[in-house]
């Protein structure tokens, strides 16, 4: 049952990165900012290991590594370590983040925090859930009033499209502003009610899918900054309890958009 695997895949990935977390491993570099370690790959190897096992001809797209399109129809989409800058640190707040999609549509959604035992999961029409306790979004209706999260990506200390502005402006009229490393948790708090908002650019499909399907199950939105509908390779994402939407909107469209940079 692919419910049950998805579970399983996540727990035991989880397990393998507090392992090496806690007795240290050696850090390399992707980028000049953008890290990898083995944890990384070694989890990202178990996922797909026990993915391959029962579902052979099923679609793959992880954040490591190059998987032969099937056309099966069902795409597992997978972060092995999210969170990788913090992990590499020693500071501990990250995830792993799986999602399955069928014909297009994300189904299953899992986000797990090996270090503190938060297990997010969702299902769609189903609703989602942290620990098996369902979660809602939150009920602030102001953004006055709201704790906002954003990130920002790897190329944002040489790109027009960089955040700091928009950053500067949710610290202001929001009641705060976050900044945890760890999209897929970033989503998974809005989906919790402990974020009331989240944005960021440039996000990739593994970062973001196991997310939006915690949002949506939980009652919020996730879309793009004007408002449309959120594809997994959007370049913008915002997801909210809904309430403070289009006061999230209004922020982001007077600024500098992603595709500025393109
Ligand atoms: C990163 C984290 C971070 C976000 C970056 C992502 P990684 O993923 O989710 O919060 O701001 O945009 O790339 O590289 O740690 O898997
Ligand atoms: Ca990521
Ligand atoms: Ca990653």
């Amino acid at each position: 049952m692919m419910k049950t695997l998805i579970i399983k895949a996540a727990r035991k990935a989880g397990e393998l990165l507090m392992e090496k977390f806690e007795r240290g491993i050696p850090v390399e570099f992707k980028g000049k900012y953008d890290l990898v370690t083995e944890a990384d790959r070694h989890s990202e190897a178990l996922i797909v290991k026990m993915i391959r096992e029962q579902y052979p001809d099923h679609d793959i797209l992880a954040e490591e590594g190059t998987y032969k399109r099937q056309n099966s129809g069902y795409r597992w989409i997978i972060d092995p370590l999210d969170g990788t800058t913090n992990y590499a640190h020693g500071y501990p707040w990250f995830a792993v983040s799986i999602a399955l999609e069928v014909r297009g549509s994300l189904e299953l959604g899992v986000v797990y925090n090996p270090y503190n035992g938060e297990f997010y999961y969702a299902e769609r029409g189903t609703g989602a859930f942290l620990n098996d306790r369902r979660v809602q979004v939150s009920t602030i209706g102001t953004l006055e009033r709201s704790l906002t999260a954003t990130g920002f990506a790897y190329d944002h200390k040489h790109c027009k499209a960089n955040n700091y502005d928009y950053f500067a402006k949710f610290q202001k009229a929001a009641q705060a502003c976050r900044r945890p490393g760890v999209a897929s948790l970033d989503l998974a708090s809005v989906a919790a009610g402990r974020f009331d908002g989240f944005w960021e650019m440039k996000l990739k499909p593994w970062d973001i899918a196991a997310g939006i399907l915690l949002v949506q199950e939980a009652g919020g939105l996730v879309t793009d900054f004007d408002g449309r509908k959120m594809t997994l390779d959007s370049l913008e994402c915002l997801a909210s309890n809904r309430l403070i939407h289009e006061e999230m909107q209004q922020i982001l469209q007077q600024g500098c958009r992603p595709h500025q940079d393109l």
